[in-house]
């Protein structure tokens, strides 16, 4: 079985920097699974698809054109690396991925990127559905202002204007949607080591995924 690292955890718990260092320090594939949902929402509004129309944004997941190509993101021929990490696409993102018919059509792709010599997959449910039998298993949070203060300095880095209170109500209306949706909720999957990063450094965080894995 090629090794799978799940890692798991609500919005900007920082997951995906932790995720990416860590499939680049042992050599493996990365999973950017959040992205995918991202990828829906935008050709979704590209193609003025009704996002109440969960068979319509079905059938789009399933004839998704994307491609990875040296960390550059491609959607149907355009560049779309940036553009999908806007807060009005996450925001658009959490409310198609609650549709089944969203979800079911993303699987095999996801599992297409299990390849050797392994795969760090980050998201909601790489533990509890996509990949069940993964070897290390990681619920990766931090606390609610943590978190805003996190996409904050991200967003003011990049030279995008942010407000912290604004974050903070948005990343608390996404974690109460991811939660509660009745589909691959977001969840400590049985077997999840936690890992609560609110006082840890991006170092300190990879070091003990990277710890947990070589244990
Ligand atoms: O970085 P952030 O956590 O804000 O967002 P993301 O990981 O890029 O995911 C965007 C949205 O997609 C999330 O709010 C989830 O609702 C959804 N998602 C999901 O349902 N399942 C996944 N495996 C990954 C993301």
């Amino acid at each position: 079985q090629i090794p799978v690292i799940a890692i798991d955890g609500p919005t900007a718990s920082g997951k995906g920097t932790v995720a990416a260092i860590v499939a680049e320090k042992l050599g493996f594939h990365y999973l950017d699974s959040g992205a995918l949902y991202r990828l829906v929402a935008l050709a979704s509004e590209k193609q003025a698809i009704d996002p109440k129309n969960a068979p319509k944004l079905g059938v789009l997941a399933q004839n998704l054109q994307i491609s990875f190509e040296k960390g550059q993101i491609i959607l149907n021929g355009e560049v779309v690396t940036d553009v999908i990490r806007t807060e009005s696409i996450g925001l658009k993102a959490s409310a198609i991925a609650i549709y089944p018919e969203v979800r079911q059509a993303l699987v095999g792709l996801q599992h297409r990127f299990r390849q050797i010599p392994g795969l760090v997959a980050d998201g909601r449910d790489m533990a509890s559905v996509i990949f069940p039998d993964a070897v290390l298993k990681v619920f990766l949070t931090a606390t609610a202002t943590a978190r805003a203060e996190r996409r904050y300095k991200q967003l003011i880095a990049k030279g995008i204007p942010a407000k912290l209170g604004d974050l903070l109500q948005d990343l608390q209306e996404r974690d109460a949607r991811d939660s509660s949706r009745g589909t691959a909720p977001l969840l400590v999957a049985d077997g999840a080591k936690v890992l609560e990063t609110s006082d840890l450094s991006i170092e300190q965080a990879v070091k003990t995924v990277l710890d947990w894995y070589q244990s």
